[in-house]
């Protein structure tokens, strides 16, 4: 049976360090409650003028150079964002043309939180239908974009970047294994961004009124994420007989540890066997779960069998059956 495996992975982390010091000085808050609440020490911010498409430039330059491959060899570019270089063409247009992959078609995926898992996804089974031989998936947000530094429920959350993951179709039974993903929309209504769109186009109205910001109810959104990121889990586990034992890592959506460590103990899986880096980023929504398979690469081996979750914006939320390749 052919599947999908991922064979490379790139990141790029802008340099630019956004500390909860430095928050400290731009609203009420303090490093106290960011760590004990969220996990957070720090994000980073990309560069004035840069946006997704640099971001996400960068990540696949380094994940087609680990893999040693042009870019005229990849056939389909997705790029998973809530940030999008521009409201359109499509930001995986501008990163295949600058990257080189004449031959790729592209489109952006977004879905909040769960762009990355759903484009992970959507890549892996045109692999496996045998219509596209190597896929670039690409998570990429500029955060800084879409946040209200006045705002100190939402600041202290976000953070740029971008990771990026290379398919290709595999016999061996390793890659992409399986997913389940669900979508509710009532969700809306606690987490989005009120302007900007079709219904309410960007004015001066919705500027002077800072309607182009995330909004968030962070207690609404924090108990469906605990809740669904687990049950999501749960269910693919049980359906593939996978226990606690076989999980070699969990790989959540990085949105506040306090949510991943409670889904994580709804799963009974010990720290040890769940990636974290929020400390380091913050929520970089898109790039999250590329960013955590690329930190912890170097642990990894061939078989290890990863669990991938994810809740955000939407709602939406997801779980993926990953057998690592290499
Ligand atoms: N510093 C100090 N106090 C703060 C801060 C801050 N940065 N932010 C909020 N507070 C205050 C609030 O004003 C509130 O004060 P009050 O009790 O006087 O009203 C108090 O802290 C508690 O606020 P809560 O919102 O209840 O705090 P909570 O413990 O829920 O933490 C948080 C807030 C971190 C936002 C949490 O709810 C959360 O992580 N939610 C989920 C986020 C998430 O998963 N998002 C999905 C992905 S994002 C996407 O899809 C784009």
């Amino acid at each position: 049976m052919r599947r999908a495996k991922i064979t490379a992975v790139g990141a790029y982390l802008p340099e630019r360090r956004l500390t909860n010091a430095d928050l400290e000085k731009l609203v009420d808050t303090s490093n106290e409650w960011i760590l004990e609440r969220t996990g957070i020490r720090e994000r980073r911010i990309v560069g004035r003028g840069q946006g997704s498409a640099y971001m996400a430039l960068r990540a696949a330059e380094e994940a087609l150079q680990k893999r040693g491959l042009p870019a005229e060899a990849v056939d389909l570019v997705i790029v998973a964002t809530v940030t999008p270089e521009h409201p359109f063409p499509a930001t995986a247009n501008i990163v295949a043309n600058a990257l080189g992959a004449h031959r790729a078609w592209g489109f952006d995926v977004e879905a909040a939180c769960s762009s990355f898992l759903y484009a992970l996804s959507i890549a892996a089974d045109s692999i496996s239908a045998g219509r596209v031989e190597r896929a670039l998936v690409i998570g990429s947000d500029k955060m800084s974009s879409i946040i209200d530094y006045r705002d100190r429920a939402t600041c202290v959350l976000f953070g740029d970047a971008a990771g990026a993951v290379l398919l290709e179709p595999t016999d061996e039974e390793v890659g992409v294994l399986d997913y389940l993903h669900r979508a509710d929309g009532s969700g809306c209504a606690y987490l989005h961004m009120k302007a900007g769109g079709s219904v309410l186009p960007p004015s001066v109205r919705t500027v002077r009124n800072r309607l182009h910001y995330v909004y968030q109810e962070g207690r609404q959104v924090f108990k469906q994420a605990v809740v669904q990121m687990a049950a999501i889990s749960e269910e693919l586990m049980k359906k593939h007989g996978l226990t606690a034992d076989d999980i070699a890592f969990f790989v959540p959506h990085q949105a506040n540890l306090r949510i991943i460590e409670a889904a994580a103990q709804r799963l009974g899986l010990p720290r040890e066997k769940v990636m974290i880096n929020i400390d380091r980023y913050g929520n970089t929504t898109s790039a999250t779960l590329p960013l955590c398979l690329y930190d912890y690469e170097s642990q990894l081996k061939k078989g290890d069998n990863l669990i991938l979750a994810t809740f955000g914006g939407g709602f939406t939320w997801g779980a993926l059956w990953l057998r690592w390749a290499y």
